[in-house]
């Protein structure tokens, strides 16, 4: 019989035959979550399986449903779906009440709340550059007036290449490519979109221009890495975004632009990723703040 080792509670237990993970885990008096009796319907009796996944049959289509919903990753299980046919180690992830409170889908309703998954992605950020000095011109409705015109500019050359707009930073905005979508080449994606970008802040101008009697830019910053992308917030506040050394990165780039006067600058690993299909301008050799050693940035002025 298959030996199944139960973490963090460290307990040890032989499966008996078509005994679910989570009938096991409790027959040996572990208190593993089951908010809706084993059905498939919660999600708080899942386990991450650390060995061992191969042994394990296939998804009941409960649980395909319930995963696809909530986009676990193949090693993420219901244990109340799950029976094992080889020896594996799982690790509960729900422990107490506050947990399952958290992660009941019953309690979030039809809404589906991605977990942690880790992703490549590219990741753009924009700033609009001097938009302090812009704003003292103006009265504080106004303000957010061109703000939210700005926003509302940016928001379709985004869209049409795949993006998402993950997070709004006062005036300056971060968008992911390739999630929750896949894409074939969200770095590509990304840079198309940056261009796009540019071209709609040069149509916005003359608008402000004529509004205000100024105008402001805005630079880019362009990175491909991994990230962990899941649901974050408070019951019904929670927002999909991601995090990791990438994405700071990719906010560093952004304020490089400033170093090297430019407006869009990717990294190496989006040249990597793109690179014989852009036009590159000039490059920058720099530090970067919170990294060790030096990075190549590139100007991006184009793709073919
Ligand atoms: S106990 Fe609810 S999904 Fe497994």
């Amino acid at each position: 019989m298959p030996t199944i080792r139960i973490l963090p509670d460290n307990v040890t237990i032989e499966a008996r035959p078509d005994e679910t993970l989570l009938e096991a885990s409790l027959r040996a008096g572990v208190a593993h979550a089951h908010a809706c009796g084993g059905h498939a319907h919660c999600s708080t009796c899942r386990v991450a399986i650390e060995h061992g996944i191969d042994g394990c049959a296939a998804r009941t289509s409960a649980e395909q449903l319930l995963a696809e919903r909530l986009g676990f990753s193949p090693s993420l299980r219901l244990a109340c779906q799950t029976v094992p046919h080889a020896d594996l180690i799982m690790r509960r992830l729900i422990l107490d009440d506050e947990d399952v409170a958290l992660v009941d889908q019953r309690r979030r309703g039809a809404t589906g709340t991605a977990v942690g998954e880790a992703r490549e992605l590219a990741i753009l950020f924009a700033d609009i550059r001097g938009f302090t000095a812009f704003s003292e011109l103006l009265p504080p409705h106004d303000t957010v007036h061109v703000l939210n015109r700005y926003f509302h500019v940016m928001g379709p050359p985004i869209a049409r290449f795949g993006g998402h707009i993950d997070n709004y930073m006062g005036d300056g905005l971060m968008a992911l490519f390739g999630y929750p979508e896949r894409n074939k080449n969200p770095a590509l994606s990304a840079v198309r979109a940056g261009l796009a970008m540019l071209a709609a802040m040069d149509a916005l101008k003359p608008y402000l221009e004529t509004a205000y009697n100024h105008a402001f830019d805005i630079r880019i910053g362009i990175h491909y890495g991994a990230v962990v992308v899941g649901s974050v917030g408070a019951i019904g506040h929670e927002r999909i975004t991601a995090i990791g050394d990438a994405v700071n990165f990719a906010s560093r780039i952004e304020s490089a632009n400033k170093l090297a006067e430019t407006r869009l600058m990717v990294s190496d690993a989006i040249l990597d990723q793109a690179g014989s299909l852009l036009q590159l301008g000039r490059s920058l050799q720099t530090v970067i703040a919170g990294k060790t050693g030096e990075y190549k940035l590139h100007e991006v002025l184009g793709v073919s």
